[in-house]
């Protein structure tokens, strides 16, 4: 048994050290005269906050050390909280960006990455909204200066747009094509000053000034749609005859060969055996297609087909819809004008707010989530490989020829939502706040 007069710790066992403080016994034998000239050996409680305590002067230095380590940490972690070096300051759960383009701020930061111009078709659909929001925020965190517009589902605009970000400097284009066969002549302009094309979503057709592209596996989004319907209708199983409509997106969007045609690799063969019927008998891909993928052309092709083949209360069991403002038509057009009493199974793509909604009231049986935070992420690696002069990220070698060769491609993985899984998907990952779906 000793008593370390350091920390006064009454150690029961005799080891060399104190095990609080770690004191060498032999040192606090060596120390004992010392405490006997007057060194408190009781431990007094502090007289108050502030007041010096009256411990041994090791154990008092031991204090004075923590007290100014917390301190300086304190401090230092005070200007780096402010400098927002924890990503502190109003929003703590977003990470801290570098200012766009310049702007803002009190420190004005110049983006010296360059210039890349951004080209969405619309501000019409949602989802444009979001890519071209997406792109910008990445693009600027990575240093670069964004030029970011959208066409307004004008080719003339969207041509004159790009003529602008090439004659403003623009070294990378990140484009989403309105028509997939417009822009060759403004592309060849591109291609003439050094410019690399990045074809965001829709592949451009046709030009050779198309170095990379950016989307979704669009034929797996039409094959998940088929399966869908297969699975819920329960063709496999070999029931039917089911009574099924079509319809797709944008003659003009390439996007359309693969959304339809994957979706019909599975479906074609029950209309081929008989266990699917298209009353309209509109099955065809140029038929079956609509305009700028716009929800009214949507609600008034289906409003005819309904008030033509369906006006007697027959039952429509699907509508296979490439995507959710196709969808939103025609759910749309069935409630004015449906009267039998099972409602289809509609398919849709982008997990719009609107059919999100309709899909938790019973309206829409699924979409296809295509994460535009995914895509942005990779395009934003592909525009910085290419400033940088490094190979950017690809995925697919072999799918998509735009005419004038195959154009290396990353392609996103998109995922089937549905009434189960939709709160998953959308909600806990960030994408839409709950109220956004209310
Ligand atoms: C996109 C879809 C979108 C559609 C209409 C397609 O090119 O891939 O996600 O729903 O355009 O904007």
């Amino acid at each position: 048994m000793w008593k370390c007069p350091r920390c006064e710790t009454e150690n029961s066992d005799n080891s060399a050290f104190c095990p609080v403080c770690g004191e060498t016994q032999q040192h606090a034998q060596a120390q004992r005269p010392r405490a006997a000239a007057g060194w408190p050996t009781q431990q007094t409680p502090s007289a108050g906050y502030g007041a010096p305590a009256k411990k041994s002067g090791s154990k008092t230095l031991i204090w004075v050390l923590v007290a100014l380590l917390i301190l300086a940490l304190g401090v230092g972690g005070f200007f780096a909280y402010k400098a927002g070096v924890f990503g502190g300051g109003s929003n703590t759960s977003a990470p801290v960006l570098p200012p766009a383009s310049g702007k803002g701020g009190s420190s004005e930061v110049k983006s010296e990455g360059g210039l890349v111009g951004v080209s969405m078709p619309t501000r019409d659909l949602q989802r444009w909204n979001q890519d071209g929001e997406n792109l910008k925020k990445e693009l600027e965190a990575a240093g670069y200066t964004v030029d970011l517009q959208f066409a307004n589902n004008e080719v003339a605009t969207q041509v004159s747009q790009i003529e602008n970000m090439i004659a403003n400097g623009a070294k990378v284009l990140v484009i989403s094509a309105i028509d997939g066969n417009s822009l060759g002549t403004v592309l060849a302009q591109a291609k003439e000053k050094g410019v690399s094309v990045i074809a965001y979503d829709r592949l451009i057709m046709n030009s050779d000034a198309v170095s990379y592209y950016a989307t979704f596996d669009n034929w797996l989004v039409g094959v998940k749609q088929g399966e869908y319907i297969e699975e819920q209708l329960g063709l496999k199983d070999g029931k039917g005859p089911f009574n099924i409509e079509f319809i797709t997106g944008d003659p003009g969007d390439n996007n359309i060969n693969f959304f339809f045609d994957g979706a019909m690799s599975i479906l074609q063969p029950y209309l081929d055996n008989g266990q699917l019927v298209c009353p309209s008998g509109q099955t065809d891909k140029a038929t079956v297609a609509t305009p700028e993928w716009s929800t009214q052309k949507a609600q008034e092709r289906f409003e005819n087909i309904l008030s033509t083949y369906y006006a007697d209360g027959r039952q429509l069991d699907a509508v296979l819809a490439s995507n959710d403002s196709t969808a939103c038509g025609v759910e749309t057009a069935l409630a004015a004008l449906y009267t039998n009493s099972v409602y289809p199974v509609i398919t849709g793509q982008d997990c719009n707010i609107a059919n999100m909604k309709n899909l938790i009231e019973g309206k829409q049986a699924m979409s296809v989530f295509k994460d535009t935070r995914t895509l942005a992420s990779k395009t934003v690696e592909m525009v910085d490989a290419l400033m940088k002069g490094t190979e950017p990220p690809v995925n697919d070698t072999k799918t998509y020829d735009n005419g004038t060769g195959i154009i290396p491609s990353f392609l996103c993985e998109p995922v089937v939502c549905t009434a189960e899984n939709y709160w998953e998907l959308l909600v806990e990952s960030g994408y839409y706040t709950a109220d956004q779906l209310k």
